[in-house]
């Protein structure tokens, strides 16, 4: 059953509906590794025959799901919002809409740029698009006609009033993407911020992919700000709440605090308690590679990441899904983003390569 729900879960990404799946079991091309069982809290709610669900938050607001990625509508006098449009869901938003209203859409709002979460836009036809204005300047540097350029855009805070309905998109600098907001509808108190928190999950690899780290994690905080009940993450199996953002955001500082601890015990000798030091691993690292900075470059950075992998994981795998799965290249890029975004540098300082 869990390997069928697997294979189910692969078809879904590669073709946005189900169908049967042949594997060849002589084809090993990667080591299929084995992860730790899933926690509570990320079961997938059943979808209809169809492939979709979705679900009422109240005061018109519904999610639409296929329990990977998330999109929302919101129902006015005037005609429908719509809050993203994943093409892996894709028509089958319209499919929802067409149970859940005869009103027809006449918004449509891009979360950010990237297309797993918006490629679906032009299937809306011609609405009134808005988006962050650095959201349209992606658009306008590499143009898809599945995502067409927003009509309005605002710099910091746009409300958007739409016959009996009101949503606040506020914008607090970069953070996944520049162009990032938050989606608030206070009517049914549901805050919609898309690829920061994974309810049930720690969020996906390499940090969701961010562009920058700090605002990664700011952007969690800003949310906490709203009085929300219900969250739409645009991922993954169900809607989230309050302790789901809470626990996403203790995850991401305490993996940014073992990344620090890290640079701290990389900088100082070897003992009986750290085998950390990078004065260590450089040399053995140059020994086997002479000459080659990039290798002691990542061979150091691999150990930081190793260790503050181990750490987050002890407190955090048997309570968030995945951890075990994503620890590593969080870490790595956590470590690696240290020194790029919070001026941490550790070993590298001259000081330290110099003793
Ligand atoms: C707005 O109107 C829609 C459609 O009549 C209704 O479903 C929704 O509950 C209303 N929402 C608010 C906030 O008044
Ligand atoms: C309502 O949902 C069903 C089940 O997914 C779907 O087959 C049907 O097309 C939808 N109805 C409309 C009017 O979109
Ligand atoms: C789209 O809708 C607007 C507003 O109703 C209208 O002015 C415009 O001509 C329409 N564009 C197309 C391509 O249908
Ligand atoms: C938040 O959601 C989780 C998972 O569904 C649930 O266990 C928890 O009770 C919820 N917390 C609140 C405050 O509703
Ligand atoms: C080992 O080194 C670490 C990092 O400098 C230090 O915090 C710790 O006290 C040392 N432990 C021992 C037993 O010397
Ligand atoms: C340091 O020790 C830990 C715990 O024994 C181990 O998992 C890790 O691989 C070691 N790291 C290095 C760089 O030797
Ligand atoms: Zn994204």
């Amino acid at each position: 059953m869990r390997l069928k729900s697997a294979l189910l879960f692969l078809s879904l990404l590669v073709a946005g509906r189900g169908h049967d799946v042949a594997v060849d079991q002589t084809s090993t091309a990667y080591p299929v590794e084995t992860y730790l069982p899933l926690p509570p809290g990320t079961d997938s709610p059943p979808l209809n025959s169809d492939g979709y669900r979705y679900e009422y938050l109240g005061a018109g607001a519904w999610m639409i799901t296929n329990n990977q990625y998330q999109c929302m509508a919101v129902v006015s006098t005037e005609g429908v919002i719509v809050l993203d449009a994943p093409p892996t869901i894709g028509y089958l938003i319209l499919w929802a809409l067409g149970n859940i209203t005869t009103a027809p859409v006449t918004h449509f709002v891009y979360s950010h740029a990237h297309a797993d979460h918006t490629g679906g836009s032009y299937l809306l036809g011609n609405v009134t698009r808005i988006s962050h204005y650095l959201t349209k300047e992606f658009f306008e540097l590499d143009p898809d006609p599945h995502r067409p350029p927003p009509d309005i855009t605002f710099s910091s805070q746009y409300l958007l009033m739409v016959g009996n309905q009101t949503i606040n998109l506020d914008y607090y600098g970069a953070n996944h993407q520049p162009g990032n907001i938050h989606m608030y509808h206070a009517a049914s108190k549901t805050l919609m911020l898309v690829d920061i928190a994974f309810p049930g999950y720690v969020c996906y690899g390499n940090l969701a992919q961010s562009d920058y780290i700090p605002g990664f994690m700011r952007a969690h905080d800003k949310a906490l700000e709203y009085d929300f009940e219900s969250y739409v993450g645009g991922h993954l199996t169900r809607k989230g709440n309050r302790t789901d953002v809470q626990m996403s955001r203790d995850y991401i500082y305490d993996l940014y605090g073992y990344c620090r601890e890290a640079f701290d015990l990389g900088s100082s000798a070897n003992n009986a308690t750290n085998n950390l030091s990078s004065t260590v691993v450089a040399e053995a690292s140059l020994a086997a590679n002479p000459g080659n900075y990039f290798a002691v470059l990542k061979e150091i950075l691999g150990t930081y990441a190793q260790y503050c992998n181990q750490k987050t994981n002890d407190k955090w795998a048997s309570v968030l899904g995945a951890a075990d799965v994503q620890g590593y290249s969080n870490a790595l890029k956590m470590v690696d983003y240290l020194r790029l975004d919070f001026d941490v540098f550790g070993f590298f300082l001259p000081q330290n390569l110099g003793k």
